[in-house]
């Protein structure tokens, strides 16, 4: 296994009205290549915050974060967008889906920006459209016209459509009901399987299962790292082992 991204002693924080207010603490964390690591702690801990610094959306204050061996802080703005571009896939809860474009153009447009043969990449959102179940008639409505729930699996559709090393995800599953919640887990864990990083925040237990290493943030820091295992529908001994994990730590 090699690490695919490390966080040294990373420090973020705001302020707001000449307060200054410290997020992120000095965050020591390291991601494998091919592993799918979940972020959990409660709210306001600072797992957006952490998330945005690790994908290099948001500037740190001090620290470093460290992709495949080279810190981004160094990356010219090109090599920067080619990271961004080529290398990472974003899920947030608000999809950010042009309205201008139809949901087939939005992922069309995000593939085109890496592949040059459009024939590939019409087959790839095909691929992709058919797992998340955003029918042909979906994907020519914009993203105004459809569900909530039908923009996030497009969303998620965009995020993949270049196969990105890491996939980035913050609460995927949070504006979706059961089934639909599911079906992008499902997703997340086939990719999982083909040797891509995911690294997503969630608050559901369930969803947490599907990783197999849990990172519980607290306070700005990381407050205990929870290797639990591949994926299996039924193991409950990594389930009791996570719910003990997680119990310790008062969530
Ligand atoms: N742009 C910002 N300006 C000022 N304060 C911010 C900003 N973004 C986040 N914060 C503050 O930083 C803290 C951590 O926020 P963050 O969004 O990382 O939490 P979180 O762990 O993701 O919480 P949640 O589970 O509710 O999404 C919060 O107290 C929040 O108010
Ligand atoms: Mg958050």
């Amino acid at each position: 296994m090699s690490t695919i991204l490390r966080a040294e002693g990373v420090k973020k924080s705001y302020s707001v009205d000449r307060r200054k207010q410290e997020v992120l603490k000095g965050i020591e964390l390291e991601i494998e290549k091919g592993d799918f690591t979940v972020i959990m702690g409660s709210s306001g801990a600072g797992k957006s915050t952490l998330l945005y610094a690790l994908s290099g959306m948001d500037n740190i204050d001090s620290g470093k974060i460290i992709f495949v061996g080279e810190e981004i802080e160094n990356y010219s703005p090109d090599k920067m967008a080619v990271f961004r571009r080529e290398h990472c896939g974003f899920v947030f809860q608000q999809n950010n889906l042009l309205d201008s474009m139809s949901i087939l153009d939005n992922v069309a447009a995000a593939g085109m920006l890496c592949t040059k043969s459009k024939r590939e990449v019409l087959e790839k959102a095909a691929r992709l459209f058919e797992k998340v179940n955003i029918s042909k008639e979906i994907q020519k409505k914009f993203p105004g016209q459809v569900s909530g729930g039908e923009a996030q699996r497009a969303g998620i559709v965009r995020a993949l459509i270049n196969n990105p090393d890491v996939v980035f995800a913050d609460e995927p599953t949070g504006s979706l009901d059961y089934s639909n919640g599911q079906v992008v887990l499902d997703l997340l864990t086939d990719i999982h399987k083909s040797g891509q990083s995911i690294i997503m925040v969630t608050h559901d237990i369930r969803s947490a299962f599907r990783g197999n290493k849990v990172i519980f943030v607290r306070d700005g820091l990381v407050g205990g790292i929870c290797d639990i295992g591949e994926y299996e529908e039924s193991n409950s001994e990594r389930k009791e082992k996570l719910r003990d994990f997680l119990e310790k730590r008062g969530w």
